[in-house]
Parts: C-alpha cells; sequence; structure tokens
C-alpha cells in the first residue's frame, strides 16, 4: 500500500541520518510536510534543502532532544511553521558498549538521555497536538528491546524500556484517537551500524558475518524501515496500537540443536 500523506505534517526526530533520514524522504516522497528535529544541524539542514529541491516541503528544527526546553522550542517552531502535527516518528538514538564493569555512569546517562528521555521529551511536546488530530507515534525499538549482546548493557536496556513505554502510552492515548506502535529493526545500513563495524579490527569480515547472521541475508536499507514507519503511521494500521513490529529479516527466530544441523 502507497500511504497518501498530503495535508499531513511529520515530525521525524533524528531525522537527520539513518533510519530516520529513510523515514523523512519516504513520508516527503508521500506529500507529508517534514520537521526535521535533529542535534546535528549540518546534516539536517543538508536534508530539508535535498528534499525541498525535489519539490516537497521540510523544514530543519535544531534541537537536543534529551533537553526539554529545547524540545519544548522545536515543536513551537514546527506549530508555527506548519500549525499541525498529524505524525510523530522518533529515531534519535545512540549507541555504547559496555559490561556492568566498564559502563560509566556517564555513559549510562548519555545513553538512557538520547534513546529514552529524548523520546519522552518528543512524545510529550507532540501529545497535545496529536490528540487534534487523532495522530500516530511510531518509536524506533530495536531487537535489542527484545534480545541483547555481549557489552551492550545501557543500550539493550534502553530498547526494552521503549517497549514498556510505548504500550503504556499507547493505553493511555488509545481514548484520544492517538496510535502509538514501535518497530524492532535487525541491522539498518546507516552511520550508527557502519561506524560500530569500523571499529572491528576485520570491518569486511564482520559486514559479512552480519549479513549472514540475518536469516534473510541482507542488511536492512533506512527505507525498509521507513516502509514499516509509513505503514504504522498510516490508514492501514487503523486498529493497531502498543505493537512493536519487528523487522530484522529474521534476525531473532533462529534456536540452534535441530537435528538437521
Ligand atoms: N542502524 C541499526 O542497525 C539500528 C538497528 C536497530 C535500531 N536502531 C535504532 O534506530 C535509530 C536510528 O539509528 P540510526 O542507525 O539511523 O543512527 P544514526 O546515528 O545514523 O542516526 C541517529 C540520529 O539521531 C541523532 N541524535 C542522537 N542523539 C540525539 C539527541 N540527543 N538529540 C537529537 N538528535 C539526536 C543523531 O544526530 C543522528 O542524526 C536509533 O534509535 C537506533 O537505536 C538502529
Amino acid at each position: 500500500m502507497r500511504e497518501d500523506f498530503r495535508n499531513k505534517v511529520a515530525v521525524v526526530t533524528g531525522g537527520a541520518s539513518g533510519i530516520g533520514e529513510g523515514v523523512a524522504l519516504l513520508l516527503a516522497s508521500r506529500g507529508a510536510s517534514i520537521a526535521i528535529l535533529d542535534k546535528d544541524s549540518d546534516k539536517g539542514e543538508r536534508l530539508a534543502k535535498t528534499i525541498t529541491d525535489n519539490g516537497q516541503i521540510a523544514s530543519f528544527h535544531a534541537a537536543d532532544l534529551s533537553v526539554w526546553k529545547n524540545v519544548v522550542k522545536a515543536i513551537e517552531e514546527v506549530l508555527h511553521t506548519y500549525e499541525r502535527v498529524d505524525i510523530l516518528s522518533c529515531n534519535a538514538g545512540i549507541q555504547r558498549y559496555g559490561t556492568v564493569d566498564t559502563t560509566t555512569t556517564e555513559m549510562w546517562d548519555e545513553v538512557m538521555n538520547a534513546n529514552l528521555k529524548s523520546v519522552f521529551h518528543s512524545c510529550k511536546a507532540c501529545i497535545p497536538h496529536l490528540k487534534k488530530t487523532r495522530g500516530a507515534i511510531v518509536v524506533m525499538s530495536s531487537v535489542q528491546g527484545f534480545a541483547t549482546q555481549k557489552n551492550v548493557l545501557a543500550y539493550t536496556t534502553s530498547k526494552h524500556a521503549l517497549i514498556g513505554f510505548i504500550r503504556a502510552m499507547a493505553l493511555d492515548m488509545a481514548e484520544y484517537g492517538v496510535r502509538v506502535n514501535g518497530v524492532a529493526p535487525g541491522s539498518v545500513n546507516t552511520p550508527m551500524l557502519q561506524n560500530a563495524v569500523q571499529s572491528d579490527p576485520n570491518p569486511e569480515k564482520l559486514w559479512k558475518v552480519i549479513e549472514q547472521m540475518h536469516p534473510l541475508g541482507r542488511i536492512a536499507q533506512p527505507v525498509d524501515i521507513a516502509e514499516i514507519v509509513a505503514f504504522l503511521a498510516g490508514p492501514g494500521a487503523a486498529n493497531v496500537t502498543g505493537s512493536t513490529l519487528i523487522a530484522d529479516g529474521g534476525l531473532l527466530l533462529p534456536i540452534s540443536g535441530s537435528p538437521a544441523e
């Protein structure tokens, strides 16, 4: 289904890069006016220009979303520009590595602020406007909202927490007609993944390993995940709230030890 988002306004956090960039481009191509919120002004301004150069509608609003007053200011700008909000797509996030031994309290706060508090702030600032439009929120969790790897204590904790956050907010907001859902991607080809792979002594080998660990044999592109966001934000998902849709190329499926092995 190709959703028609003409006359809809979408706030896309973390919209300057990776998955958020993919969401901004896809929703713009389907007619939405896009407000990109990100702390990276260079990339955010550049993407807004790319979209408007395509004849579509976009603006950039700089904000560190972990700081409440910055989010309030950014959403005031969005309201001033477009006068409404129909969709909030939350993608801002960071990855940090560490166990309980090696994660410092500063690192813990950094991850929780970027991955969890930024989502709370974005939702809190947008919800009065989403109630007016009976809009939709789509939050980017991860397969690490359901499972984990070694050495990602804070990241996994934040992504598990988002699944509860989605469910709790979906229940509270149902009476207002605001739907709240999430997406749990496996590996996606973005700067976050590329930087993580580059930190390995053998990045080419690791990239192949990551491809092969997904049963579909591929690393997702941002547009693959953006399509899920468009579905969850669109009319085709009118009866869906509180769900986190796993879009992981089958990554979470296998259990080893079958006789065929
Ligand atoms: N890439 C993957 O394999 C993958 C897999 C599962 C989930 N995710 C999740 O998807 C989301 C997007 O990841 P990505 O891979 O596109 O990463 P990315 O690094 O390419 O983009 C993240 C964006 O978020 C912005 N950001 C981070 N902290 C911010 C803050 N405090 N305030 C404002 N902006 C902030 C960054 O500036 C950047 O533009 C993240 O939440 C990530 O955890 C990614």
